[in-house]
Parts: C-alpha cells; sequence; structure tokens
C-alpha cells in the first residue's frame, strides 16, 4: 500500500498554466506529500529522504534532480486512465525533446533512456478514484552514482546532454504543461494519436521477458510496441501474438 504523508508546512507555492507548484527543501517522497492534493497540483523537493521507484525500489533523490509530482484528475472508468503511464512516458519524452535532448529512447512502461543509461524514471500511483499522481525523477546536475555506486554507468543526466541555461523550475514547468497535454489526449479518448510515437520511443520489436501481474513466471517474447489502446503487443513461440493491458505487465526487461 502506498504511503500518504502530509505537504510539509514550510512549502512555498507558486502558479503556472493552470498548475499550483508547491515546492520544498527536503520530502520523503513527493509522491507520498501529493496523495491528498487536489487535481493540477504539484509538488517539488529540492531532495528526497524517501524516493521511491517501481517494484518497491528506493529512487536516489539527491540535490540538484527533479524530483516531482503532479496530481492529475481521473474522472470516469478506472481502467481508462490505466494507459496514463505510457502517455507520461510520452510527455517527459516530448518535453526533454522540446529542450534539445536527442538520442533519447524509451524503456517499457515510461523509463527514459539514453542508450543503457537512464535519464528519467517515472512513478504513476493511484492514492483514490479521483485522481492519479504522476511522479518524475529526473536526474540533471546531481550525480547519482555519488550517493549509490551500483548505479555508476548506469544513469544519464540532462545536464550533460542539453548543456544550457536553465533551472529546475525551468524544467518543472515545461514538464507540467506536457503532463497536461498527455492528460488531456486521455480525456478525449485520443490515445491512439500518440502510440506511433510511443513505438517509435521504444525502438520495438525487441526481444524480452514478461512476468505479468500476480503471476510468479516468466516467459520470454518479441515485444512489438503497443496497439491503439495502448496495449502491449507481444509475439510468443508458444502462444503467437497475444496483446496485454498496461497493467497487466509487472515487468518486462530487455534480452538485448
Ligand atoms: C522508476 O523508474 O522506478 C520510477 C522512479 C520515480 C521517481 C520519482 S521522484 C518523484 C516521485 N517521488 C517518488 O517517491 N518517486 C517519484
Amino acid at each position: 500500500m502506498a504511503t500518504v504523508t502530509p505537504l510539509p508546512a514550510e512549502a512555498l507555492f507558486i502558479q503556472s498554466e493552470g498548475w499550483t507548484i508547491h515546492t520544498a527543501s527536503e520530502i520523503g517522497s513527493t509522491n507520498s506529500a501529493s496523495a491528498q492534493l487536489p487535481p493540477w497540483h504539484a509538488v517539488r523537493a529540492r531532495v528526497q529522504t524517501d524516493g521511491r521507484g517501481r517494484t518497491n525500489r528506493m529512487w536516489i533523490s539527491d540535490e540538484g534532480g527533479l524530483w516531482l509530482s503532479a496530481v492529475v484528475p481521473c474522472p470516469g472508468n478506472r481502467s481508462k486512465w490505466s494507459i496514463l503511464p505510457l502517455a507520461a512516458g510520452w510527455a517527459i519524452i516530448g518535453a526533454l525533446k522540446e529542450l534539445g535532448a536527442r538520442d533519447l529512447r524509451l524503456r517499457w512502461p515510461n523509463d527514459i533512456m539514453v542508450g543503457r543509461r537512464k535519464l528519467a524514471g517515472l512513478l504513476v500511483e493511484r492514492f483514490n478514484n479521483q485522481t492519479a499522481v504522476v511522479g518524475i525523477g529526473l536526474n540533471v546536475f546531481n550525480f547519482p552514482e555519488e550517493e549509490e555506486p551500483a548505479l555508476l554507468g548506469a544513469t544519464a543526466r540532462l545536464a550533460d546532454l542539453v548543456p544550457g541555461c536553465y533551472t529546475l523550475d525551468d524544467l518543472a514547468r515545461i514538464i507540467l504543461r506536457s503532463i497536461g497535454r498527455a492528460h488531456a489526449l486521455i480525456r478525449d479518448d485520443e490515445f491512439r494519436l500518440i502510440a506511433d510515437e510511443l513505438n517509435l520511443g521504444w525502438a520495438s520489436p525487441r526481444l524480452v521477458s514478461i512476468t505479468l501481474t500476480g503471476r510468479a513466471q516468466t516467459f520470454a517474447g518479441l515485444f512489438e510496441g503497443i496497439d491503439e489502446q495502448g496495449r502491449l503487443r507481444l509475439t510468443t513461440e508458444r502462444q503467437g501474438r497475444c496483446t496485454y493491458d498496461a497493467a497487466q505487465v509487472a515487468l518486462l526487461r530487455e534480452l538485448e
């Protein structure tokens, strides 16, 4: 069960293009601090002391990175929003390209990669039926491997890709604008418009191993991107071509 923590009382806030952005120096997890906020609020922390990644991993959140969580409304059927993690990946890669970053790719479901190095990770959580929290961890000016030596050679930093005069506040605003666009696509049932772009981002087909939600066993297949509804397309030797809802896929590992 995801943790819910209140926003620190000293957090300052600014308004930007329909978003209210709360900024604090130190927060356990910006996702947890966003859990009870209304839609179109966002939380940014200078450092996170308990940053969380997908599959219960910790997320190194040292000073100089962008640690940001955005609350979006999710009206209607819960299943309609199961593609939000995919659309959020599209939003972040789009925002980073807007800034001038090149040679980015996506790794399922929404890691932003530079070759085999991870630039950004996303954790989308539902704390209630009305909203979702889109958590973004983006390495910018920070050096995560100094806190966790095992990350040496495994991470990328935006500052090395796009040298320039931008601040973490600028990045937060650009990313939030893009998340707003991704949200509108799902709200208006227009996700199909970005399916091709996402498929280009994953550079599929690719040999992968998959673990389905709630199942222990893992199997290999050829990942062929998504269909217009955001369902993952996989071809296996035993079953031929199958599709899986994004929420059905607990883990996808690239084998090549
Ligand atoms: C992953 O790749 O495993 C997802 C990492 C998500 C990290 C971000 S940082 C801001 C937000 N708060 C958290 O605790 N996690 C997300």
